[in-house]
């Protein structure tokens, strides 16, 4: 597969000036394993203001961006690669991204982000345009850019060749559906804090069985709905259940949010 390409339709292009210039997606577009282009969706107006935005049919608070604007936008973007785009509308109606979902994403070719502003997109854009719908959570944000920018980074990750090792993606929170172990480093005591014994042992299997663990434990407590979904052998469900009683015990009588 050549590399992915992420188009981005926005009305603030130099938002993404920054916080895609650094870091991992800074390495990958450097290194040609993305190709990531920015554009701004006030070129496809024709009037001296470059509107975007006009007011609800039917009455109501704000604006609402236009659709021919986008038409013209997405035709436009679709003939710049001859690899069709999936095309998605950033939107807090979407279907919320997790790991499963960048998986999908970072399975395709060709990613067009459009993001929205004000009281959001014409529904003619949504129907006849977007390809899907995609939310970063429940709450509401005053533009798509944040949300692309983490879709980008999100989804670069997942990019062969992206990441140092392939296995730090699948050992990342979620790769495997779990939760990540905790993490240490240098100094191995720090103010009178001690690093986890087994961790410095050098002993490899037993430090991978102490983060599984760990895993199990981490995503009983904080995610048991992840958990849920995970397959765990009989031998670890044991474990955890045994894990789960010690630590009711130990915290009896401590208040709530005691850790
Ligand atoms: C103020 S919001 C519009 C919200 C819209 N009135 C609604 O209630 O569904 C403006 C734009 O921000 C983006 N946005 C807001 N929240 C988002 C979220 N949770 N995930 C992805 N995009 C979001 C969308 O592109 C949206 O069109």
């Amino acid at each position: 597969m050549s590399s992915p390409r992420f188009d981005i339709i926005t009305i603030f292009p130099g938002m993404f000036a920054g916080p895609l210039d650094y870091s991992i997606v800074r390495r990958a577009r450097d290194a040609g394993l993305i190709e990531l282009h920015v554009h701004d969706l006030r070129d496809w107006t024709h009037d001296r203001h470059r509107t975007v935005d006009d007011y609800p049919f039917g009455g109501g608070a704000g604006m609402v961006m236009k659709a021919p604007p986008w038409f013209e936008a997405l035709e436009a973007v679709r003939a710049m690669d001859s690899r069709p785009p999936h095309v998605v509308l950033l939107s807090p109606q979407g279907r919320t991204l997790e790991q499963a979902l960048v998986r999908e994403l970072a399975a395709r070719e060709r990613l067009v982000l459009c993001c929205g502003h004000y009281e959001g997109v014409d529904e003619r854009v949504r129907e006849r345009l977007a390809d899907a719908e995609l939310s970063i959570g429940d709450y509401v944000l005053s533009g798509g850019e944040t949300a692309a920018m983490v879709v980008v980074d999100a989804v670069t990750r997942l990019v062969p060749g992206v990441l140092g090792s392939a296995a730090s993606a699948a050992d990342d929170s979620f790769g495997g559906g779990l939760l990540e172990y905790p993490q240490y480093t240098r100094p191995a005591v720090y103010r009178g804090w001690s690093v986890p014994e087994i961790l410095l042992s050098g002993h490899h299997q037993r430090i991978a069985g102490w983060r599984r663990q760990q895993q199990l434990l981490r995503t009983a407590l904080r995610r048991p709905d992840l958990l849920a979904r995970a397959s765990l052998s009989v031998a670890e469900r044991g474990w955890l259940e045994a894990a789960l009683r010690e630590r009711a015990l130990e915290t009896e009588g401590e208040p709530d949010d005691a850790h």
